[in-house]
């Protein structure tokens, strides 16, 4: 079978290797993929805003299976185009990925269905936000209702902050375009999971738990990036958590969805925040994360295509995934000045060595090939993923293949996994 992935980070190329591997596999297409991603799939030229272009690609390509990576295309809704011509793809219709593309959506869903989630109020004005804001107490948290690429989120220390952040949102000096909508939140506290499950829209099937590191500074500083590093053990869940995640929020979100006639299929990413009063979501996402996914993947020793396709037609309760025990750890290499602006075309050396390191594979957010030679192509640039029996080992790998690598500016988080290795007794 042919499997066409679209999308160009990391996550995509950790989906491509992971694909792969299947024994079903007989080609991986990926559009419009990297440098990296190259060495394990063809890559072809798309826009990822362009749902006609996607469309065409994938009508010539007649692929037997498609996954969808980011969530713009998701939110356009590529899911249901793509259906509309008869092929199978692995991913939520437009109105379910509006878990994920309207946080006023998603929290007045959470309401509905009683899923623990902090306490909120959707603002339609600068003027109703200011009235709204009275109920709130600082810290608290602004965000603006579409999808942002992680730039939405504004936590504020007190009311005038987060009033002067809201008007920033609605008049578009913030992000450009002017939101219709800004959503107020308390501010919650505690460490952070990324709870990813697969869904056929009934069944819920957990991945291996991760957490990110949002930060670009050590010590869990600075502005927020699109994720720095992950790590993923068995430890960061017991077994009575993970059923409880399971049993309050991941199943009810997609039997609320079910009823809703909006059935979620797909990855369900509950970002959670484990408070003192207990798990409590954040925000959904509608696809995999990024880093999560390159973690998460190298632990998987089931057959991907296998679960996706269940997705797809409604088995998932008949297949079993299968995880490595232990752990394993993504440190994600930036280029200087990111999250703000960066330089690109510079050569990437060391790769080779890194990928020799047994346990490790390096999986490319942002590069590109250009005669032969790797060059940076965005603001991450490199996944360092490493799996072993534990988290202290799996750290220590995915660091030893780092130090391999250069390119001009390399950027990266010494202390990925720190507070999982704090915890230790
Ligand atoms: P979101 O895109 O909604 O996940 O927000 C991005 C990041 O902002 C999250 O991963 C959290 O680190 C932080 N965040 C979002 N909402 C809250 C909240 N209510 N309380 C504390 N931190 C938050
Ligand atoms: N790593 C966070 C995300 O994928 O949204």
């Amino acid at each position: 079978m042919k499997v066409l992935i679209l999308g160009s980070g990391g996550r995509e190329h950790a989906l491509a290797w992971a694909v792969k591997r299947s024994k079903r596999v007989t080609e991986v297409v990926c559009a419009p993929g990297n440098g990296g991603i190259a060495q394990v799939a063809r890559c072809v030229p798309v826009d990822l805003k362009d749902l006609d272009a996607m469309v065409r690609l994938a009508v010539d390509e007649q692929p037997g299976l498609i996954v969808v990576g980011p969530e713009l295309p998701l939110s356009l809704g590529i899911v249901d185009a793509l259906q509309e011509h008869g092929l199978r793809v692995f991913g939520p219709t437009r109105a379910a990925a509006m878990l994920e593309s309207s946080k006023s959506f998603a929290k007045r869903f959470l309401q509905r269905h009683n899923i623990p989630t902090g306490k909120y109020a959707v603002c339609n004005t600068a003027a109703e936000f200011e009235e709204a804001i009275e109920m709130f107490h600082a810290p608290l948290v602004v965000k603006a209702d579409g999808l942002a690429a992680g730039k939405g989120v504004i936590i504020c220390h007190s009311r005038q902050t987060a009033i002067e952040a809201a008007q920033g949102l609605f008049t578009g000096a913030m992000l450009g375009a002017a939101e219709q909508q800004v959503v107020i939140e308390e501010f919650l506290e505690g460490d952070e999971i990324s709870f990813l499950c697969l869904t056929d829209g009934k069944h819920v099937a957990p991945l291996a738990p991760a957490q990110d590191h949002k930060c670009i500074g050590e010590g869990d500083t600075g502005p927020n990036t699109g994720g720095m590093g992950v790590y993923s053990t068995d430890a960061m869940l017991d077994e009575g958590m993970k059923e409880w995640i399971l049993r309050h929020i991941a199943e009810p979100t997609v039997r609320g969805m079910a009823q809703e006639d909006t059935p979620f299929t797909g990855v369900l990413y509950c970002g959670l925040m484990m408070t003192a009063r207990g798990p409590q979501v954040l925000e959904f996402n509608a696809r995999f994360g990024d880093p999560e996914t390159q973690a998460i993947l190298l632990r998987l020793e089931s057959d991907l295509v296998e679960a996706l396709e269940a997705c797809i037609d409604g088995r998932l309760g008949e297949i079993e995934m299968r995880w490595s025990p232990g752990a394993s750890a993504c440190v994600v290499a930036s280029s200087a000045g990111y999250p703000g602006s960066y330089k690109t075309g510079f050569p990437i050396s060391g790769l080779s060595a890194a990928a020799q390191i047994p346990g490790v594979q390096v999986f490319h957010s942002g590069s590109s090939r250009v005669g032969g030679q790797l060059l940076t192509a965005g603001g991450r640039v490199l996944g360092v993923t490493a799996a072993a029996p534990s988290l202290e080992q799996a750290l220590a790998l995915a660091y030893k293949a780092m130090a391999e690598i250069e390119f001009e500016g390399i950027y990266y988080r010494r202390d990925i996994g720190h507070r999982a290795l704090r915890k230790k007794p």
